[in-house]
């Protein structure tokens, strides 16, 4: 009953020409793709990208927001101007968010919480540190994540979030977790899901992998019972990486 979601976050990468040469193929070559698609360029890009997304497949995301909806905060940028920019979803909870500029759950949550009052739809990262896994508290950490950032969204609300699992260690390391790992964190990810909201929005929320997705191991990930889609890094920045993806057979 769900369907798969392949996510392209492009990080801090491309010009504006650079972009759109790969929003253009993306388009083109995903016209016939199945899935449901997303790419989140940097704020600077979000101009020149949303357009050409205009009547395709392809979801114009964000990958980060502000907390607050306006006023002084030097450097951030708000989810009315998101929204401004036509974009549908915001990327919150990054690891590179948590860890490099450490964003708390108690910041997530609020962003989380904002973004869906105004409207979009959120994709929230989660996922542990190796010295985290190797202690045996990937689960827990998760849990965390997942129980504190979803802190205050509605059942119904619930429907517009997307989880992504993304491993720290798996994050641009070509280290990928195994299918089976991953699929271990998923479903227990999706049984606090089935604590906190139910059976019913258990079985219906959509559970990316993230960490070092190529074409070559995106269908043995997605083939797992637990593993909804992919939230791809490195491997979305060509289209000749990135299609194979989301076209995973
Ligand atoms: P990589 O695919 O480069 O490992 O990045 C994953 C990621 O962080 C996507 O958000």
């Amino acid at each position: 009953m769900r369907g798969y979601y392949i996510a392209g976050n492009w990080k801090m990468h491309k010009t504006r020409a650079e972009a759109a040469e790969l929003a253009k193929a993306l388009v083109e070559q995903l016209r016939d793709g199945k899935h449901k698609y997303l790419v989140a360029p940097s704020f600077t890009l979000l101009e020149t990208v949303g357009p050409l997304l205009k009547g395709s497949n392809i979801v114009l995301g964000a990958q980060n927001m502000a907390a607050e909806e306006q006023g002084a905060h030097t450097g951030e940028t708000s989810v009315l101007q998101l929204k401004d920019l036509g974009v549908g979803t915001v990327i919150l909870g990054h690891s590179e968010r948590r860890h490099v500029y450490k964003e708390d759950d108690a910041l997530i949550n609020k962003k989380v919480r904002l973004a869906l009052k105004q409207g979009l739809d959120v994709i929230l990262c989660i996922g542990e540190l190796l010295e985290e896994r190797e202690a045996g508290n990937a689960e827990a950490v998760c849990e965390t994540q997942t129980v504190k950032g979803l802190e205050g969204v509605s059942a119904e609300d619930l429907s517009r979030v997307t989880l992504a699992y993304e491993p720290v260690w798996a994050i641009g390391t070509g280290k990928t977790a195994t299918p089976e790992d991953a699929d271990a964190i998923h479903g227990s990810v999706r049984a606090v899901i089935r604590r906190l909201y139910g059976e019913s929005a258990a079985q219906r929320i959509i559970i990316q992998y993230g960490g070092s997705v190529k074409p070559d191991n995106a269908a043995q990930l997605m083939a797992k019972e637990n593993i909804d889609g992919a939230l791809v890094g490195g491997a979305a920045l060509k289209a000749d990486s990135f299609v194979p993806i989301a076209k995973f057979a």
